[in-house]
């Protein structure tokens, strides 16, 4: 959050700033102040406690130490933050790249409708420009949270939140759910990937194209494993018999993405092993039954999702 790499989060790391920066300063202030009072209080301990004093400093202390300066930093608060969180969410002239990402217990669906891409929990942005997210959710609260790029944007069942990043910068930004959703809240994490222009169209292209014919025997075992086994009725993989579930991540292209269970894991073929035998093991809670295959089945179903670049 304090190392912004877009117009959005760097507006929100000054304001951060300037709120820390403020509070350190009140803050030393009235601890010097009872420092100070604790040390008077004990100089003068045998005075009468009758009398004060001067009545009349105390008074004045009180007024502009408690209504006068709360009222002017709350004044400078209030409008550093208007001059944040209303520019923050105006709408670009520009919104070339429209994205809608729907929350799910505990992952993320990503659907590029003027690309006709559909994938999960990795989402590619064009570096440089605004990119506009429509964001869903299907059962419960979740939260879509990228700390490096923007603030926080609620999704919410039955309404459609609109959210604008923009990256500066090259890079992979983790992204993470930020509102309390279930047992696996804190594992439904997803990546941002912001590459050039030319880059970013060639994966849109890429991810359009239905799933690659499997090479090798083993991987064909691999695919005929996957529509007859479980994984059909939840998962889709265009261009097999597997074409339209949706109930878990479409994995026409898994093989190309960096991680497995919504950033839980790399991907790699022994976690994915792992996963499919298994998945309850890494990720309690998750909606994903364990698959009960033979090891050689198993093998053959590992090589057929690693090959769907
Ligand atoms: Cu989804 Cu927390």
């Amino acid at each position: 959050m304090l190392q912004p790499r877009g117009p959005g989060a760097q507006s929100i790391a000054d304001l951060w700033w300037l709120m820390f920066g403020l509070g350190v300063v009140i803050y030393t202030g009235v601890v010097t102040l009872a420092i100070v009072a604790a040390i008077r209080q004990r100089q003068t301990h045998f005075a009468p406690p009758d009398k004060d004093p001067a009545p009349g400093r105390s008074h004045a202390l009180i007024v502009v130490g408690g209504v006068i300066m709360p009222t002017i930093v709350l004044i400078i608060l209030i409008v550093a933050t208007f001059q944040v969180i209303f520019p923050v969410e105006a709408h670009p002239d520009e919104q070339p790249v429209v994205i809608e990402v729907t929350g799910h217990v505990y992952w993320w669906e990503v659907r590029y409708p003027d690309h006709d891409v559909v994938t999960a929990n990795e989402i590619y942005i064009p570096v440089g420009e605004p990119v506009t997210f429509r964001l869903f959710a299907r059962d419960v609260i979740h939260s879509f949270w990228v700390p490096e790029l923007h603030g926080k944007m609620d999704m919410i069942p039955g309404r459609v939140n609109t959210h604008y990043i923009q990256a500066d910068e090259p890079g992979v930004y983790r992204g993470q759910c930020a509102e309390f959703c279930g047992l696996q809240h804190a594992l439904m994490a997803f990546y941002v990937v912001a590459v050039p222009r030319e880059e970013f169209d060639a994966w849109a292209l890429q991810q359009r194209a239905p799933a690659l014919e499997p090479e090798t025997p083993l991987a064909q075992r691999g695919r005929d494993v996957f529509v007859a086994a479980s994984c059909a009725y939840c998962h889709a993989i265009r261009g097999t018999d597997a074409e339209t579930p949706g109930v878990g991540p479409d994995l026409t292209h898994f093989g190309s993405r960096m991680s497995i269970g919504a950033g839980t894991l790399p991907n790699t073929p022994g976690h994915l092993g792992g996963w499919i035998a298994n998945a309850q093991a890494s990720k309690p809670g998750n909606l994903m039954p364990p698959v009960q295959l033979s090891s050689e089945d198993l093998l053959a179903l590992v090589e057929y999702l690693r090959g769907l670049q």
